[in-house]
């Protein structure tokens, strides 16, 4: 079924899903979905009678968590005993495959048999999905449930520099991804806006550099607050301080803090990765310690921040004081050394780092990141560590013992000499990813389905993956509210990608079960992002007049609109019946949470229009033409101001062989169309893209981006009508896509022409 069926249809499915976690054959919704499900007879009834039992002394804090567990769903405050009784809860600890367990419910027992202390805890998080409350009574339906991860490595990562969170909000996000079975967090703790760690030997770190004045990211963001009347881009007045006279926004965690952070996330089974990103993204730390940089001054080379001074034994110092704090307060093996976007101007110009690479006979400043890595990586060993960093460590040489993380699906070569060289890799390409990037309808169901081995890597190294993870950058995430929209319900469709390596096809079914999984976010209070409203474009066509019908998704969002261009609050129409019209009307429509907080704004045009006459070109043959001009735009407009390096002539939107990364594309010819219809063209691409027909903007897409699909409709009639597509990518891995429907949804197979 394509895409744009399945929004329709969900429309008038949706309607009868009921509260509970329960999946629409009244089971519940499990996510991520374990290895293998039987639901058997009858269900255990959960009731002040039942008893955990607790026979074995070691396992008192994962008993703790399965009462804790239950009380938070049931309200039941259970007994735990050492006594083997009916009606209990039975943990057995077995053995076996890291991390498996098995979860066996009948009407008389529960038995969690898990392989180690942390898979009692992934036991415990599938028991929460499937209580049920019914009729009054709190019932587990009887199942046989074997389940394991397949991957070690479950991976989110939150961004605190760029916006700081204090530890209660970092706890909550880690408790959100606990029960969607993460086992990682990478917690980004220093950048150029902000360090947050305290260390103790470098106090200015975060009584200096944990503080900012306002930068050009934070007046964005109020700004942005104040247009789409939009809370969650605040900044929190609560992170505010005034500093003679003025005003700084900032905030960092001390030690006692992050132990608290640490040991809450091993109570949740969740190891911390923390990440001191550098030789770059330092200039946090190099506005308290100029002398760490090559010309004693914070400031920007031309893309990245100016970096630390790697000619400098003071700067290597400091780097191993850092470390080795580091060291004491997170027990995980793994520790993040950053090292990406490292700008190496200063590097050339520096005496210091000339003089270095002459010392150590380096052949030029990609080896010396290569050395710093290394020096670092080295006391990483001493100090029984193993070092993770980003992809940019395959750019000069890599070490054998670097775990890799990849996050540039443009860097092609960086997979393959990471396999090459036998090196552990974790994939995060930010393409599907980070989910920072902006969302949009296909969103969710690009990342569920994506695969995140590139098809160019040799499958017989894959074994070298230790996992998967997504990344969260904060630069224009001022809030936790803003961080859960942003999040979620990605982390629910990241989450099976997470647990199992198989191809994701089953879109349907996750969509079921991730509908039902949002009573239980309201209930938590996330903030997550509703689901599109299907059907709605930003372009919505039709002729004479029509009928609106908006269903959402989710049950309990409210639909609030306004015609008038201003956009919709609390007290704005409520959309409670279909809406007819016969002309053009401009909406503004506001979804609200069941909680009443307020979410996406929508804004689309219901267009009145009249068939647009097709043309029947004399002389044709068929296909597109296809302009190559080269080069690095920044939006369409700018692509034919370049002169074209190549034409071809393509059947259909495709790039074609031969054309490289730096790429404008212009498409034109004329689309055959095959009756007087209402058609919903859907452009997905990375970077910006723009569709005309018969002169007119359909879509919008411009811009330099992540990948995003926007759908837009038009009237037209038989005949052949004029298309022109512009497409740029800016040399960092895109692509474009075309689909034309039907008024009925279906997908047609566009058919083009060209004329001489
Ligand atoms: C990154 O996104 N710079 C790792
Ligand atoms: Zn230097």
């Amino acid at each position: 079924m394509n895409r744009l069926i399945f929004r329709l249809l969900t429309i008038l499915l949706l309607s009868s899903i009921c509260t509970n976690i329960l999946a629409n054959d009244s089971k519940p919704a499990l996510i991520p979905y374990p290895t293998s499900v039987e639901w058997t007879e009858g269900s255990y009834s959960l009731s002040n009678k039942t008893r955990i039992i607790l026979t074995d002394r070691s396992l008192e804090e994962e008993i703790k968590f399965i009462k804790e567990v239950i009380l938070q769903e049931s309200g039941l405050s259970l007994p735990i005993t050492s006594k083997n009784k009916e009606q209990s809860i039975i943990t057995i600890l077995t053995g076996g495959e890291t991390d498996s367990y098995s979860l066996i419910v009948n009407p008389k027992n529960i038995t969690i048999e898990a392989s180690t202390k942390r898979s009692i805890l992934l036991a415990t998080q599938t028991l929460r999905q499937l209580i049920v409350h019914k009729d009054g009574e709190i019932i587990i339906p009887s199942v046989i449930i074997n389940d394991k991860p397949e991957w070690e490595w479950r991976g989110m990562h939150l961004d605190v520099s760029r916006h700081f969170y204090d530890k209660n909000e970092v706890m909550r996000f880690l408790d959100l991804i606990a029960r969607y079975k993460f086992n990682k967090f990478h917690w980004h703790l220093t950048d150029d806006q902000g360090w947050r760690v305290e260390i103790k030997k470098y106090p200015e770190l975060t009584e200096v550099s944990a503080w900012r004045e306002y930068n050009k990211h934070d007046l964005t963001l109020l700004r942005m607050a104040e247009k789409e009347h939009n809370t969650n881009y605040l900044l929190p007045e609560k992170r505010l301080r005034e500093v003679n006279g003025t005003k700084q926004y900032g905030g960092y965690y001390t030690q006692e803090e992050i132990q608290e952070v640490v040991n809450y996330a091993t109570s949740l089974g969740i190891d911390v990765l923390p990440e001191i990103d550098m030789p770059g993204h330092m200039s946090g730390a190099i506005a308290s310690y100029p002398e760490l940089s090559c010309f004693n001054s914070t400031g920007w080379g031309k893309v990245f921040s100016s970096p630390l001074c790697p000619g400098k034994d003071k700067t290597l110092d400091f780097c191993k004081d850092i470390l080795r704090e580091i060291f004491d307060l997170f027990p995980f093996e793994y520790i993040h050394l950053g090292a990406d976007e490292v700008e190496k101007i200063n590097w050339e110009k520096c005496p210091h780092c000339q003089e270095r690479i002459i010392q150590e006979g380096l052949a030029n400043e990609k080896e010396l990141q290569s050395w710093f890595v290394k020096e670092m990586e080295n006391f990483f060993i001493e100090n029984d560590r193993k070092m993770v960093a980003w992809d940019e460590v395959t750019e000069g040489s890599i070490s054998k013992t670097t775990t890799m993380m990849w996050w540039r699906p443009w860097a092609r070569t960086a997979l393959p000499i990471a396999f090459e060289n036998g090196n552990k890799v974790i994939l995060a390409p930010n393409s599907t990813n980070y989910f920072d990037f902006k969302q949009h309808a296909n969103t969710l169901q690009d990342l569920y389905e994506a695969n995140l081995i590139p098809s160019y890597v040799d499958s017989t190294k894959t074994d070298l993956i230790l996992g998967v993870q997504a990344n969260i950058w904060c630069e224009y995430i001022p809030s936790m509210e803003q961080v859960e929209y942003m999040a979620f319900p990605r982390i629910l469709a990241f989450s099976e990608t997470a647990w199992r390596k198989e191809e994701r096809k089953e879109w349907n079914d996750f969509y079921q079960r991730m509908i039902n999984h949002f009573p239980s976010l309201d209930k938590l209070g996330v903030n997550y992002r509703p689901l599109d409203l299907p059907g709605v474009f930003g372009v919505n066509a039709f002729v004479d007049n029509t009928e609106i019908v908006w269903n959402h998704p989710l049950k309990g969002i409210e639909l609030r609109y306004t015609t008038d261009g201003t956009i919709p609050n609390n007290q704005s129409s409520l959309y409670t019946k279909p809406i007819e019209i016969d002309t053009t009307t401009h909406f503004m429509i506001r979804m609200f949470r069941p909680n009443g907080s307020a979410a996406d704004i929508i804004n689309t045009i219901y267009k009145k229009e009249k068939y647009r006459i097709g043309v029947y070109p004399e002389v044709s043959s068929p296909g597109l033409r296809c302009d190559w001009h080269e080069g690095i735009f920044n939006r369409v407009a700018e692509i034919e101001q370049s002169p074209i390096k190549e034409t071809y002539k393509v059947e259909g939107i495709t790039i074609p062989q031969g054309v490289n990364g730096k790429r404008g594309l212009i498409y034109t010819g004329y689309i055959n169309i095959p009756k007087d219809e209402i058609y919903t063209f859907s452009l997905g691409s990375d970077d910006g893209s723009v569709l005309y027909i018969n002169g007119e903007t359909i879509i919008d897409n411009d811009g330099p981006h992540s990948p995003i699909t926007i759908e837009g409709q038009v009237a037209l009639a038989k005949g052949f009508h004029p298309i022109k597509l512009a497409y740029f990518d800016m040399n960092n891995g895109g692509f474009v896509k075309l689909q034309v429907f039907d008024c009925k949804g279906n997908e047609i197979e566009a058919q083009y022409i060209t004329r001489p």
